[in-house]
């Protein structure tokens, strides 16, 4: 039977009760809990604050099937109630970057963001400015993970999927990376225990 989990999870519960589910309840996400998700993964940090990250939220059921045969049929897209499509935008975040400049550093603040990445970015060309992009935007996918953990909910990240098919169902421009897809919802299997190196396995002490 699966285990009856509190509703709201310190960080350190939620970090040692996320595990993979790929079979979710058959009912609809709270929505409210689906956008306080979504917030709280939004406050992820990011490099000069850039946010590269975008969401895409799937309910539709055609989409969500569509998304799964891109994801060479792999079950838990459908059998989730939710899909959260987590990918980077880095050409929107460099022609938008004044709106990631802190509020309180004034014209002065947006100019300097707008420098910063011109100067950062500006030589390099879009798939080498994406992987940067995709660097921050992973953050953020662990941080909904975890989220959503938090507030009671599971999650299975998944890379196993067609980007370019992806793009073309959620109508998203060519550039964009994707951090990964990832199903919501309440459990309805108790997953995996975690099977992890050592922290002395993974460590230098200096
Ligand atoms: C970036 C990423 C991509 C993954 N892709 C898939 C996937 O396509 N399908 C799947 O079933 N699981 C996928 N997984 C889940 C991993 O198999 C799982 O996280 C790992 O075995 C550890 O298990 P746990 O998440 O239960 O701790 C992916 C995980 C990550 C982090």
């Amino acid at each position: 039977m699966t285990a009856t989990i509190p509703r709201t999870l310190n960080v350190k519960e939620a970090i040692e009760n996320r595990r993979s589910i790929r079979k979710y309840a058959q009912e609809p996400m709270n929505q409210d809990d689906l956008h306080e998700i979504l917030r709280l993964a939004s406050l992820a940090p990011s490099a000069w604050n850039a946010q590269t990250w975008r969401f895409a939220v799937v309910q539709d059921a055609a989409i969500k099937q569509q998304l799964q045969d891109a994801a060479y049929g792999q079950g838990q897209v459908t059998n989730a109630p939710a899909v959260i499509v987590v990918y980077s935008d880095m050409e929107d975040t460099l022609a938008t970057v004044e709106e990631t400049a802190h509020p309180g550093m004034g014209e002065a603040g947006r100019e300097g963001q707008r420098k910063t990445f011109d100067g950062a970015f500006g030589g390099q060309d879009v798939a080498q400015r994406g992987q940067w992009g995709l660097s921050q935007a992973n953050i953020a996918f662990a941080f909904v993970m975890i989220a959503a953990r938090g507030l009671g909910y599971d999650t299975v990240p998944m890379l196993g999927f067609q980007p370019d098919k992806v793009k073309e169902i959620l109508g998203l421009p060519e550039h964009v990376q994707f951090a990964g897809l990832l199903p919501v919802g309440k459990r309805a299997e108790d997953g995996f225990p975690h099977h992890r190196h050592s922290v002395e396995r993974i460590t230098k002490f200096y």
